[in-house]
């Protein structure tokens, strides 16, 4: 699952691997003698995340293809950067692997990676595969290169669940909540056509604020919900299943281009590697996560039946108006098409 292109699977040819058969062959010396490249890989969730333990995998892989010439260094939980920090530092190069979520990329100028956002566009993952792997996602990350970034892959996170302090089975339920989002117009018209308010908030801050009451729910999937101890402030989580979060790993143009041929060669393996890791754990780990949420005890997960879910999908979907005038009627129509061309 998932996809690593132009400069990932071009790469990948027979004299890498006759490269990497002679990395794995030489001296231990001969690489120490070297200058090691190292990269910095900050990300916004816990490492026990999908997109967590695909950056760890990520680390580990590049160490080993390189032969040591490469150390990756992994910042989770914002440790580094919060979210339009991260942005901030890989344009200045203080930073050289991010994963931000696709919803965020429209404030690198591709507000067409907003569609991810679409409520109830993907029936399965089969459906958001179509895009992800499919013309329309090649097409999205070649986009990012004008602004100076290289697409290496798409990674999965899954499918959001809402919360609140108050009961939300009904999507009526939400008007006048103040409800955080990420920095996504789509998003923001999602929640306004459930009357509710949206708060565009850093994830590092969302705990804080939700704890406080300066807002009142939230939306992700389980995973990163359970890992940032969401569910010991919102008493109510429901499996609406109404959009999907992923990730683009993204690079530095410059500092990319920059590296010898063999070592991206080496890099461009071990994230082919670390995608397909990561994309095939990302369910199960969400399965296990609203598990967990509803095993603690503390707050109450409703399980929507079909026919529940159906009256969700109604009430958002004024949504898609909105975004033909953000994303271009041709690009939402092509989009649609693909996701639900099974
Ligand atoms: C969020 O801000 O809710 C997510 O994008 C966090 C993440 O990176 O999964």
């Amino acid at each position: 699952m998932g996809i690593i292109f132009k400069d990932v699977l071009s790469r990948v040819d027979f004299s890498f691997i006759v490269f990497f058969t002679i990395m794995l062959h030489a001296p231990c010396s001969n690489a120490q003698n070297q200058k090691i490249i190292t990269i910095k890989f900050s990300h916004v969730v816990a490492a026990d995340t999908p997109k967590g333990q695909a950056a760890e995998r990520f680390r580990q892989l590049a160490q080993q293809f390189t032969g040591g010439k490469v150390r990756v260094e992994v910042y989770p939980n914002s440790t580094l950067y919060k979210d339009k920090e991260e942005m901030e530092a890989l344009q200045l190069g203080a930073v050289q692997l991010l994963a931000p979520a696709l919803s965020k990329l429209g404030q690198l100028g591709v507000k067409e990676f907003e569609a991810f956002d679409l409520p109830y566009l993907f029936d399965d993952q089969a459906a958001v595969n179509r895009i992800t792997q499919g013309e329309i996602g090649k097409e999205l990350l070649r986009k990012l290169e004008p602004r100076g970034f290289v697409g290496l892959a798409y990674w999965d996170n899954g499918f959001k669940v809402f919360s609140a302090n108050r009961p939300i089975t009904n999507p009526l339920q939400l008007k006048g909540m103040r409800v955080r989002i990420q920095a996504s117009r789509v998003i923001d018209a999602q929640m306004r056509a459930l009357g509710a308010l949206p708060q565009p908030m850093a994830f590092s801050e969302t705990y804080r604020a939700l704890r406080s009451g300066l807002v009142d729910g939230c939306e992700n999937p389980p995973s990163n919900f359970y890992t940032q101890r969401m569910h010991e402030v919102q008493p109510f989580v429901v499996d609406t299943n109404h959009g999907y979060l992923g990730y683009a790993v993204i690079t530095n143009q410059r500092f990319w281009e920059a590296l010898p041929k063999d070592i991206r060669a080496a890099l461009s393996l071990a994230m082919v590697q670390a995608t397909e890791f990561g994309n095939k754990i990302a369910q199960s780990q969400n399965d296990d996560a609203l598990r967990k949420i509803e095993n603690s005890g503390v707050s109450k997960v409703t399980r929507l039946t079909e026919a529940q879910r159906a009256v969700w999908k109604i009430a958002m979907a004024p949504t898609y108006q909105q975004a033909e005038k953000r994303l271009g009627e041709v690009f939402l129509q092509r989009v649609v098409s693909t996701a639900r061309s099974n």
